[in-house]
C-alpha cells in the first residue's frame, strides 16, 4: 500500500517510522511519502492560508498550494503504478472513523491525506479531486483537534494493522472490538498473562481449563458485559438474530429484554426497570 501525506508540519508524522507502521515500512509493505506543502508556495513567507470569504475568525487554507502539491504527488504516484488513488481528508465535520472503515480503506493500493490547519482548507480543492477518485472526509471524533496530523497517525494505524503480513499473528485482529463478524457491534472483553496470581489476584479458572468451547463462551459473555456497562448503543444498534441462546440468557443477566415490537425494530432494548434506576 502507498500512502502520501501533504501536510504543514512535517515533522508531525515521525511516529510513522516507529513500532508496527515503521516496521511495516521497513519490510516493504507500506511506502509512505510524507511532503511538505509549503514547498508548493511561491512567495517570500510561503504562504498557505488566506481570511475566508464572508468572514468571521480563522484562517482558511489556500487552493493554490493544495492544488499544486496533490497534482504533483497523484502524478508521481501514478507514475509509480501506485493504482487507483483515494483522497483522505480528515475533518471533525466528516463521516466517523470506524473499524468498518478501517477495513475498507485498508483494501486500497493508495491513500493519499490532507490533514489540514486553521479553518481547514478551502472547500473547492476536495470538489475538484472528488471529480476524479473517491475522497472520504473522516473524523476521528466528536472533539476538535488544532490539526489533522494526529488523526493521519490515527487512521494510519488502524488500517496498516489489517495489511496482509503486517501483524505476526494474522489471527489476532480476528477478535478485536468492532472487529466484522461475530465481534461487530461488541467491545473485546479482559486478557490476562502470567503470573497466574498477582498482589492475590487470580485468573478466571475457565482460562485455565483448556476448554476451548468455554473459553469462547466466557470470552462473549465478557464482551457483552463490558459493551452494556460502556456502548450499550451497540447492543441497542445489534439485529436480534446475532445474538444466539446464550447470547440471549447473559443479555437477561445484564438487564436487557426483546423489544416487545422487536419485529417491527428488529432491536434490543434496556429493561424499563433498569432505566428508572
Ligand atoms: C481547528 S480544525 C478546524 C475545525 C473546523 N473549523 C470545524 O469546526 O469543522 C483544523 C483541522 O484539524 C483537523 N481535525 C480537527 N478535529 C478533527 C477530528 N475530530 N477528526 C479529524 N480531523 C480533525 C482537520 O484537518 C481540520 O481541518
Amino acid at each position: 500500500m502507498r500512502l502520501d501525506v501533504v501536510t504543514i508540519f512535517p515533522e508531525y508524522l515521525e511516529p510513522l517510522n516507529v513500532s508496527l507502521v515503521g516496521k511495516a515500512r521497513t519490510r516493504g509493505l507500506l511506502d509512505v511519502g510524507v511532503h511538505d506543502l509549503r514547498d508548493w508556495t511561491h512567495d517570500r513567507h510561503n504562504t498557505v492560508d488566506d481570511t475566508p470569504y464572508g468572514g468571521g475568525p480563522g484562517m482558511v487554507m489556500k487552493t493554490e498550494p493544495w492544488g499544486e502539491a496533490l497534482d504533483e504527488v497523484l502524478a508521481d504516484g501514478y507514475e509509480a503504478g501506485a493504482g487507483a488513488p483515494a483522497l483522505v481528508v480528515p475533518t471533525p465535520s466528516g463521516r466517523p472513523f470506524t473499524q468498518e472503515l478501517a477495513v475498507e480503506l485498508s483494501s486500497r493500493p493508495w491513500l493519499v491525506f490532507t490533514p489540514a490547519r486553521y479553518e481547514g482548507i478551502d472547500r473547492r480543492v476536495i470538489d475538484e479531486y472528488a471529480t476524479r477518485m473517491p475522497v472520504y472526509e473522516v473524523s476521528i471524533g466528536d472533539y476538535v483537534l488544532a490539526g489533522g496530523e494526529a488523526a493521519v497517525l490515527v487512521i494510519t494505524e488502524a488500517v496498516a494493522r489489517l495489511l496482509p503480513g503486517v501483524l505476526g499473528n494474522a489471527e489476532s485482529h480476528r477478535d478485536d472490538s468492532f472487529a466484522p463478524g461475530a465481534m461487530a457491534n461488541l467491545l473485546e472483553g479482559p486478557v490476562h498473562t502470567k503470573p497466574p496470581v498477582w498482589r492475590g489476584r487470580g485468573i478466571p479458572e475457565v482460562l485455565l481449563s483448556g476448554h476451548h468451547g468455554k473459553i469462547a463462551r466466557w470470552r462473549r459473555d465478557e464482551a457483552l458485559r463490558r459493551t452494556t456497562a460502556h456502548r450499550p448503543d451497540l447492543i441497542e444498534r445489534t439485529a436480534p438474530e446475532a445474538f444466539d441462546k446464550k447470547d440471549r440468557e447473559m443479555l437477561s443477566i445484564l438487564g436487557w429484554a426483546p423489544d416487545p415490537e422487536a419485529g417491527r425494530h428488529g432491536r434490543f432494548w434496556r429493561r424499563v426497570e433498569d432505566v428508572e434506576e
